[in-house]
């Protein structure tokens, strides 16, 4: 009902300003007795995952609070675990705006922000701010202006900044919105990138005498080879989890709905079925070699449960989130 309210009013104005407006509203709050008006109270549902403790299955997905802004509202709200970023090494832009737009027949969302982000060094300034007991993901990418084939220096910056500070991190390579970055989910490329953070991991690990697992973050636009091979180099290269998935180009269940042309990736629930299919081909494939986080057009508990039953052992939500506000959390911690 409240949220409803709120909803309303959010949803008159351009999507990108409510998103901002909202985020100012939560990082004014954050640190001071009026975080309880966002905060919720729920049951303890532990999930061991990734050799870490979820005190509930139920995240907040990457891109949301890209900068960590808002962790402890967030974390307030009840969510087991928050994923921060896409961050990059330097602040960049993003596309021109505007840049997303919401799909409301289809409680669909289109963007094509670009990676706006302040870099990772305001991140991990937010973060060692943040006072969240729950477990904090960091998802990094490349600069837009870093050559596709230097793109694993950017991870590899990235990864040293943030691994004191991260739960895990996630590597994100299937955003459709810096050009050339999905080629990185394919063949050498791919080996090539693994390869090199499975070495940096090491040697972090050393240094700071701590193991922070790396999860690798996937499109659901791959074909049933593309995704075959992607899981055996995960395996091979003994990465720690998979994010199934980020947004899709495919339009074929929005066409001809305001905004459904805009260039961009496609989430909400025209991609919840797709991004299921992924999540129990990959399972099938994996046979529990490494856990699936799934996301992609989660909206209610029985949408979550279904990710759980095609094999995700956590889950994460966003444009649920946009759509249902704070009450999606509380509906599928509850009852998960
Ligand atoms: C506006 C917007 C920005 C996003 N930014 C990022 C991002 O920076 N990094 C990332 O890995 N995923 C990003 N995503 C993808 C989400 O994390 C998620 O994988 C996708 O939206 C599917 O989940 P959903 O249907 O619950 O939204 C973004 C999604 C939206 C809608």
């Amino acid at each position: 009902m409240m949220y409803n309210l709120v909803r309303n009013a959010l949803f008159q104005l351009d999507a990108e300003r409510a998103h901002e407006l909202t985020l100012q509203q939560l990082h004014r709050i954050t640190g001071t007795p009026l975080i309880h008006l966002v905060r919720q109270t729920l049951p303890f549902k532990p999930v061991n995952c990734m050799g870490l403790t979820f005190k509930n299955p139920l995240g907040l997905a990457a891109g949301l609070d890209k900068n960590g802004e808002c962790i402890d509202a967030f974390g307030a709200m009840g969510f087991g675990f928050i994923e921060v970023g896409t961050v990059t090494p330097r602040p960049q832009a993003g596309n021109d705006k505007p840049r997303m737009f919401r799909i409301r027949e289809a409680e669909g969302i289109i963007n094509r922000m670009g990676f706006n982000n302040l870099g990772v060094d305001q991140l991990v300034n937010n973060v060692r701010q943040a006072r969240f007991d729950g477990i904090l993901g960091i998802n990094i990418g490349k600069n837009k202006d870093t050559p596709v084939e230097m793109g694993k220096e950017d991870y590899l910056i990235c990864m040293e900044k943030v691994y004191p500070y991260a739960g895990y991190i996630a590597i994100n390579i299937s955003s459709p919105n810096t050009p050339g970055l999905r080629t990185l989910q394919y063949g050498e490329a791919l080996d090539d990138l693994l390869q090199a953070i499975k070495h940096k991991q090491q040697a972090l690990e050393n240094q700071h005498q701590k193991y922070v697992p790396v999860a690798v973050k996937i499109a659901p636009d791959l074909a049933e080879e593309e995704l075959i091979q992607i899981a055996d180099s995960l395996v091979r290269h003994n990465i720690d989890g998979v994010i199934a998935t980020n947004t899709t180009l495919d339009r074929s269940l929005v066409s001809g709905l305001k905004y459904s042309e805009e260039t961009g990736g496609l989430s909400g629930r025209p991609v919840q079925l797709k991004s299921t299919e992924i999540i129990r081909r990959l399972s099938q494939e994996l046979q529990g070699r490494l856990p699936i986080i799934g996301v992609g057009g989660i909206d209610s508990l029985v949408a979550a449960k279904e990710k759980m039953a095609a094999g995700a052992s956590l889950v994460q939500i966003y444009s649920g989130f946009i759509y249902k506000g704070p009450p999606l959390i509380k509906e599928i911690v509850s009852h998960i």
